[in-house]
C-alpha cells in the first residue's frame, strides 16, 4: 500500500545541502543554507536555488545579483542548521557559528573556508515559484579539495552531507559502477 504524504518534497530528499554566501551593498556578507539547489545547464553552465522571497539571502541576492555556493562536508552539521535556521537579518552567522568568510575569486560574496567545495555565480535571470524565488546564476568558476575528489567526482572522504528534511541529515552510505 502507498501512503498519501502531505510534505511532498521530502520525496525528492536527501538532497545536498549548500550554503549560499551573499552581500549587501556594503559586501557585509551573510550566509543561509540552502537545499533546494540544482544544476540546470551545461553550457554555460547554470545553477539554480529556490529561496523563500521573504529571507534575507533572496533580498540580497536581488539586490546585488550575486552569490556563491559552498559545499559544506557533515563535519559542518550544526554550523548548517545554524545558518539554516537563524535570519542574518537578526544575527551575524559567521561570528555564531566560526565559519569563516574568506574572499572568492570574481564575487564579491565570500566563499566559506571550511567548506570543500565552492561555486562562484552571477545572477542571469529569476523566476517567481509560489513563496519562492527561483534564482538562475551563471557558475564563473568552481573548486574543490583535491583529496577528496576523484576523477571530478567526491570520493568517500568527503563526507557529503545530505539533508533528509526538518533537523534530519545523512551522507551517502557507499558508491557503486554502473
Ligand atoms: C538544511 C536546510 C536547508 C534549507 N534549504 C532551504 C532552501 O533550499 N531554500 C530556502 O529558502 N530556505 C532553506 N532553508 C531555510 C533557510 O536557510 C532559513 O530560512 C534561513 O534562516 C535564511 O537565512 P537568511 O534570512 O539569513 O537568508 C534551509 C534550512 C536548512 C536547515
Amino acid at each position: 500500500m502507498k501512503k498519501e504524504v502531505e510534505t511532498f518534497y521530502y520525496l525528492l530528499h536527501p538532497r545536498p545541502v549548500a550554503l549560499i554566501c551573499s552581500v549587501d551593498e556594503k559586501e557585509r556578507p551573510n550566509v543561509m543554507a540552502c537545499s533546494w539547489i540544482t544544476p540546470v545547464s551545461e553550457e554555460p553552465p547554470m545553477v539554480s536555488i529556490s529561496l523563500w522571497k521573504e529571507g534575507y539571502t533572496c533580498q540580497l541576492i536581488r539586490r546585488t545579483r550575486e552569490f556563491t555556493v559552498n559545499i559544506p562536508s557533515a563535519k559542518l552539521v550544526k554550523e548548517v542548521w545554524i545558518a539554516g535556521s537563524k535570519s542574518g537579518r537578526k544575527v551575524d552567522k559567521f561570528k555564531l557559528t566560526g565559519l569563516k568568510a574568506v574572499p572568492a575569486k570574481k564575487v564579491k560574496p565570500p566563499i566559506i573556508e571550511q567548506c570543500i567545495g565552492h561555486l562562484e555565480c552571477k545572477l542571469t535571470n529569476s523566476v517567481e515559484a509560489g513563496e519562492c524565488i527561483i534564482f538562475i546564476g551563471e557558475v564563473l568558476t568552481a573548486y574543490a579539495k583535491e583529496e577528496l575528489l576523484t576523477k571530478e567526482m567526491w570520493n568517500e572522504k568527503a563526507e557529503v552531507l545530505l539533508h533528509l528534511g526538518g533537523r534530519q541529515f545523512t551522507t551517502p552510505r557507499a558508491s557503486f559502477k554502473v
